[in-house]
């Protein structure tokens, strides 16, 4: 079946038909063969996606995520949302509707396996970001934050995105909906997300 799931990648037939997406990123990450020739699928796939999110998943642009080494199943569940609009970003939500479902599971398992990229901050805002992260999120997004397959990474990213997505969860804006977390920032005021940022850009 391992087999299978990989050669059909390969082939470019995809498993669209016979199995959920999530299914077959779970089959290919499950089979080091079949995981490689993904990456290098989704790297094709993904020349166009490089323009705004950086060649190997680390953007240039801070108000754009980076991707690299994020969790691969989050990042095909946002492309699942993207796509159905339950995630509201008009560009995003254009560009998704051309991925063929092959193309979405093999572009999740090529940035998952990217580099992060930590940047460095001033000491008293990652001090007091650290705080709030552990007390408010860690038990969520892990000590290190670097997530699981339902919970996004957040270690390494910008912080300009990082804000500005916290902010809409909090400020329950609409662009993104999950009330588990607009009720944990609930209580962050603005220096609070400010900081918290800080100290997550700079994890590795
Ligand atoms: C014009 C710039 C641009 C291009 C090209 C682009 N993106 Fe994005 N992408 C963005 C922005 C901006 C966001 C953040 C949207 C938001 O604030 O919610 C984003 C968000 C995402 C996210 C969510 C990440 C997270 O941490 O939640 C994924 C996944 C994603 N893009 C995948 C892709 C893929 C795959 C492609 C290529 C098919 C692509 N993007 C092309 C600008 C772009
Ligand atoms: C109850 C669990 C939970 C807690 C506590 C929590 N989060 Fe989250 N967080 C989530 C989930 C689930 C998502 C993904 C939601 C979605 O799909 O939109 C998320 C998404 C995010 C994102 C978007 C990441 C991206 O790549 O787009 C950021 C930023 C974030 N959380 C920051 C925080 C911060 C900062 C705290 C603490 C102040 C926190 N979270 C506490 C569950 C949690």
């Amino acid at each position: 079946m391992k087999k299978l799931a990989g050669l059909l990648l390969m082939c470019g037939l995809g498993l669209s038909v016979q199995a959920a997406p999530g299914d077959t990123l779970r089959a290919v990450l499950a089979d080091p063969a079949a995981r490689q020739a993904a990456e290098a699928a989704g790297r094709k796939a993904a020349f166009f996606c490089a323009n705004c999110h950086g060649e190997n998943g680390v953007s240039k642009l801070p108000e754009v995520p980076n991707l690299a080494g994020q969790n691969p199943a989050y990042l095909l569940e946002q492309i699942r949302k993207f796509g159905t609009g339950q995630r509201r970003d008009e560009f995003m939500q254009r560009l998704i509707k051309v991925l063929k479902e092959e193309e979405q599971v093999q572009i999740a398992v090529f940035y998952a396996g990217q580099i992060p990229a930590p940047g460095r901050q001033e000491a008293s805002q990652v001090a007091a970001g650290k705080q709030v992260y552990d007390k408010l999120c860690a038990r969520c997004h892990g000590e290190q934050a670097r997530g699981n397959e339902a919970i996004p990474r957040l270690a390494g990213q910008h912080v300009e995105y990082l804000v500005t997505s916290v902010t809409r969860y909090r400020d329950r804006t609409g662009e993104r909906l999950d009330p588990a977390m607009s009720s944990a920032v609930a209580p962050l005021k603005n220096a609070d997300i400010k900081a918290v940022a800080a100290y997550l850009n700079t994890l590795p």
